[in-house]
């Protein structure tokens, strides 16, 4: 088991009103190598979760064990490294640096962390993600499914073990969708990842050994 999250509890606070919860008690695994799609209706508490098990935000309860590491229990920075060697992160929105070129984008995980061999792997992750001739272009110069692959590859340029998709198709016409979909569980096989994608999307959903519902603030 590469991750197993027990009884997460997380509430928004709420300006004059009671604490909003989202999620009450969720327990989720991942066995290494799995792909498994997280669906639920809208507001339901997936992007939470996502960003729980990513450690972008803290549970108020439970815990996050990791390769053995409860991440709940790191501090900032432990965590922020932590991040940066193992988990691989694609938003909806893309979330790219509009002044940076797709390779400068691409390479910032690498810089951050002070990685070697920058350019190798920022060469090897534009060949596979199918970028190599678009690298020099700003995010606005680029198609929505280019964003995509260029947030994939700065995604898996660290080569991390787990990778979690929040609607990496949701932004995208069909015939992108499906072109999007298959380079990533092209890059998941290749890489050897293990995926967490949550997903409106029905192909994708398939495409994934296992799917789980968040329902209530519990997954089902
Ligand atoms: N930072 C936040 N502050 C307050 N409420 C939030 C915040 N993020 C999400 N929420 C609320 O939590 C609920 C779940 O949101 P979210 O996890 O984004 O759902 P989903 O991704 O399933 O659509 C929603 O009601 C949303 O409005
Ligand atoms: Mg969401």
């Amino acid at each position: 088991m590469i991750l197993k999250a027990t009884q997460l509890h997380k509430s928004y606070l709420q300006p004059g009103k009671p604490d909003l919860p989202v999620l009450t008690g969720t327990d989720f695994s991942l066995d290494a190598g799995e792909t498994v799609a997280i669906t639920g209706p809208s507001g339901s508490g997936k992007s939470t979760l996502l960003a729980l098990l990513a450690g972008l935000d803290r549970p108020n309860n439970g815990t996050i064990c990791i390769d053995g590491n409860d991440i709940t229990k790191l501090d900032e920075e432990n965590l922020t490294t932590f991040r940066g060697k193992n988990i691989g992160i694609i938003f909806q929105q893309f979330h790219l640096m509009p002044h940076l070129s797709a390779a400068e984008n691409i390479s910032l995980p690498l810089e951050i962390h002070k990685s070697e061999k920058v350019k190798q792997k920022v060469e090897d992750i534009l060949q596979k993600t199918g970028l190599t001739d678009r690298k020099d272009h700003l995010p606005r110069q680029l198609s929505g499914g280019e964003c995509q692959r260029v947030a994939i590859a700065r995604a898996l340029v660290i080569e991390p073990n787990i990778l979690l998709a929040d609607e990496p198709t949701g932004n995208l016409d069909a015939a992108t969708a499906t072109i999007i979909t298959e380079l990533l569980f092209q890059l998941v096989e290749e890489i050897g990842m293990t995926m967490v994608v949550v997903t409106h999307n029905p192909t994708l959903t398939r495409r994934c050994k296992r799917s789980v519902t968040l329902s209530q603030g519990k997954l089902v």
